[in-house]
């Protein structure tokens, strides 16, 4: 799915360098690094605040600590993502409100938003999926009408941007009060083990995020908050800096084997690509088709029997999970999230793929569907 390998292959010299460096100064923890990885990427993300912290769910948790929420408190996030965005929630005794994704573009749906707010309700997590922007505007616009917090998931979209009706763009992850993302390895900007941060543009929240990312201690061992140990390492950071540099020419490549895709797949009736939205880029973490008539299990299987690697995020929709039976959801109360999961087939997507893989990968999917 992804080439991790031919990435590094590319920029080894600049990765060993600064491997190296980082082993020869041994500051393994908070160096110097992480520091000025953060600072380069605000600078990217021209946001105020960047504050870096060990994965992206504890990205996630941090941000739900930081606002002071109780438990029993409603957050509302969508039914169709990877499970950190919802596990958080429920690990800090907030009550956890799924709705269901557009169908077409796999992001939250502001209509079920709009549905699901009640007087208990304290935050939206829009999760920007596969790459591609929530429709952001129409979210902000409903947060402020009830007064809600927004904590945008932008793991999976490190560099898409957001574009306002009046021509203005940020990046995904800066819109809300706090946007959080991940460094796994295969992300867009990943690094080379774990790693996440915290996106704000508000001082006092930066200051709070990074005391309860550093044990709760803004002075040392005086704890105000109650915190967490979630740091960046920094040699990761020092493998970020380097990858951040490449972090457009890598997306770019990602959209041109996107549009080889879509133009492979242009005449097959028995597949839908990805909708892209006017108010977004996208920076395919994933490129996601939907297979028609019930064939994506036999499609799948056809491809692994050919060696073409695909993978279904996601297969089960979170409510019918075990830990999660406890919402109290039926199996029938979110249709377009259980659509989705029995429809839903990502491609291999990486920025260092050849024209003839992607050939191989087309004709391999448009021979099933002649058969
Ligand atoms: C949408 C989303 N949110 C959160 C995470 C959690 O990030 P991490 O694996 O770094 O904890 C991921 C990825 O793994 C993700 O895809």
């Amino acid at each position: 799915m992804v080439d991790l390998r031919a990435q590094y292959d590319k920029i080894a010299t600049e990765i060993d360098a600064a491997i190296k460096s980082v082993l020869e100064s041994t500051a393994f923890i908070k160096g110097p690094d992480v520091r000025l990885f953060e600072e380069e990427l605000q600078a990217y993300m021209g946001v105020k605040h960047v504050v870096s912290c060990a994965n992206g769910t504890d990205a996630l948790q941090l941000a739900m600590m930081v606002l002071g929420l109780k438990p029993g408190d409603e957050v509302i996030t969508t039914n169709f993502t990877f499970i950190a965005s919802i596990e958080v929630v429920a690990l800090l005794g907030f009550k956890l409100v799924i709705v269901d994704p557009e169908p077409g573009n796999f992001n939250i749906s502001v209509d079920a938003i709009r549905k699901a707010v009640t007087p208990r309700t304290k935050a939206i997590i829009p999760v920007h999926l596969f790459g591609q922007c929530c429709d952001m505007e129409s979210i902000m616009d409903l947060a402020a009408e009830h007064n809600l917090y927004v904590i945008e998931d932008a793991a999976q979209a490190t560099g898409t941007d957001y574009f306002f009706k009046d021509g203005s763009s940020k990046k995904a992850g800066t819109i809300g009060l706090i946007g959080t993302t991940s460094f796994f390895p295969s992300k867009n900007l990943g690094c080379y083990g774990d790693g996440g941060a915290i996106y704000t543009n508000d001082d006092a929240l930066a200051r709070k995020l990074r005391s309860i990312a550093n044990h709760g201690m803004k002075v040392r061992y005086h704890y105000d908050d109650i915190g967490i140990n979630s740091r960046l390492d920094t040699i990761q950071a020092a493998i970020l800096r380097v990858k951040l540099r490449y972090l457009s020419q890598f997306n770019e490549a990602r959209r041109r084997v996107a549009a080889a895709y879509d133009d492979a797949f242009s005449r097959c009736n028995s597949i839908s690509t990805p909708e892209r939205m006017g108010y977004s880029s996208h920076i395919f973490h994933q490129y996601t088709i939907k297979v028609k008539d019930g064939k994506r299990d036999a499609l799948k299987a056809y491809l692994d029997s050919v060696e073409i690697p695909s993978m279904v995020y996601y297969p089960g929709p979170l409510h019918m999970q075990e830990a999660y039976r406890y919402l109290g959801y039926s199996e029938i109360d979110f249709p377009v999230t259980s659509a989705l999961c029995s429809e839903v087939l990502s491609l291999p997507m990486h920025p260092d793929m050849e024209k003839d893989q992607i050939d191989y990968i087309t004709s391999g999917i448009l021979k099933f569907f002649d058969k």
